[in-house]
């Protein structure tokens, strides 16, 4: 039994054809899953040969027949390097921008996470303006991190806001992915009022992303822990044994700064929804969250198979490091209102996470 629901094959294409950017990613593997689905054709981006092919592998059995293409793009922040893609294999109706570095330190904040993250967007940006008259929506993948204002949080948030991270803070570990984002997003719409393209822009601002691995992870044999994506890394290092000490008594890391999150296949379908949608920001979180609860769910729905394992951490006399009332508030009701997302809960999200791990280890072993 698949734990990981597969796409379904569609039976017609549809001719509008979207370029999709970091294909190789979490969230990028979820929207290409939606956009399959949803019959497009698809080129991706991926940073080598090696990873298309894994990517198209992956994919093999459930897309039609050359519904996705890859193409190579080492580094967005390299001037103009999608050029030659749009010219190629062109021309694209939509266009969605995932491809981001996403961890939590660089060992140069400029050159390893803002250039790529400002200069990937606007390069991209550009190259459709000059080259691409065919696109009418590009969709790009910020963050809630454009939104939140730690520590000076409003009571509540939405799309009105924006974060007032500067590039000093930047310079800094702590703020350097958060300002990426930011400043990413603020080009792009710098880039709209600017030049007036023949294309209109929406952002997917999605929080702390949760859920099943990327498909391309799956059945890998060159799998290195370190491919899995940042903001689904605590679940594994849960499942994994890290929150647990030596005689089984809870180690769990605290929560903070960020308590809220959404399953990336809302984010996928948030994605999707969005290049038919008006062109403006959306806001996208599922709900609260705090490691406790996720340990405890990881607990309730995987005890035979993890317990068996020793991994998991005694909850007992543990506490809850969230607490709703003293917290922040989100309203979404734009992403559900206008892209008609239904939100699931951390239970699903963490479940299938999870569930995809385990499924992942077995073809890791099953090839190995
Ligand atoms: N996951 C979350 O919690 C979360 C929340 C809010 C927003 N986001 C945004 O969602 C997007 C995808 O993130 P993710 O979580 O899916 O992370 P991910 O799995 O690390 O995916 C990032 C993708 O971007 C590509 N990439 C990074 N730097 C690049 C560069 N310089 N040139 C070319 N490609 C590059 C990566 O390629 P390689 O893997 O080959 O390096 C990968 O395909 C990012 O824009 C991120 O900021 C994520």
């Amino acid at each position: 039994m698949t734990l990981i629901k597969l796409p379904q094959q569609p039976q017609i294409l549809r001719k509008e054809k979207v370029l999709l950017t970091g294909g190789t990613g979490f969230v990028a593997s979820h929207v290409l899953d939606s956009l399959v689905t949803n019959g497009y054709p698809v080129v991706v981006t991926v940073r080598s040969e090696e990873k298309g092919r894994r990517l198209l592998h992956a994919l093999s059995s459930f897309t039609a027949p050359n519904q996705i293409q890859y193409a190579i793009v080492p580094d967005i922040s390299t001037k103009n390097v999608f050029d030659p893609i749009l010219c190629d294999h062109g021309p694209f109706t939509y266009v969605i921008h995932t491809a981001s570095p996403y961890q939590l330190s660089f060992a140069d904040p400029v050159a390893d996470c803002l250039n790529p993250a400002i200069n990937g967007t606007t390069s991209l940006l550009d190259s459709l303006h000059r080259l691409c008259p065919s696109v009418t929506r590009v969709v790009i993948t910020s963050s809630s991190a454009a939104i939140l204002n730690p520590p000076h949080h409003r009571d509540v948030y939405d799309e009105s806001s924006w974060s007032e991270v500067t590039w000093e803070q930047a310079m800094q570990p702590e703020h350097t992915y958060r300002a990426s984002k930011k400043f990413a997003e603020q080009a792009a719409w710098s880039f709209l009022r600017d030049n007036s393209p023949g294309f209109t822009v929406a952002t997917i601002n999605n929080t702390y992303t949760f859920g099943p691995l990327s498909r391309s992870l799956i059945n890998s044999s060159r799998f290195s822990s370190a491919e899995i994506n940042t903001s689904n890394r605590r679940i594994w290092d849960l499942v994994h044994g890290k929150w647990r000490n030596a005689d089984g008594s809870a180690n769990i890391p605290p929560t903070a700064p960020v308590f809220t999150f959404v399953d990336v296949r809302d984010v996928a379908d948030a994605h999707v929804a969005a290049l038919t949608a008006p062109g403006q920001r959306y806001y996208t979180v599922g709900g609260f969250f705090s490691n406790y609860q996720i340990a405890k769910v990881v607990e309730e729905e995987f005890k035979g198979v993890l317990g068996a394992r020793g991994v998991l951490p005694d909850l007992k006399g543990q506490q809850d490091d969230f607490e709703e009332d003293k917290h922040w508030k989100f309203d979404v009701r734009r992403s559900k209102e206008e892209l008609g997302i239904r939100y699931r809960g951390l239970r699903e999200s963490v479940r299938d996470a999870v569930g995809s791990m385990l499924e992942f280890e077995k073809g890791v072993t099953a090839l190995s």
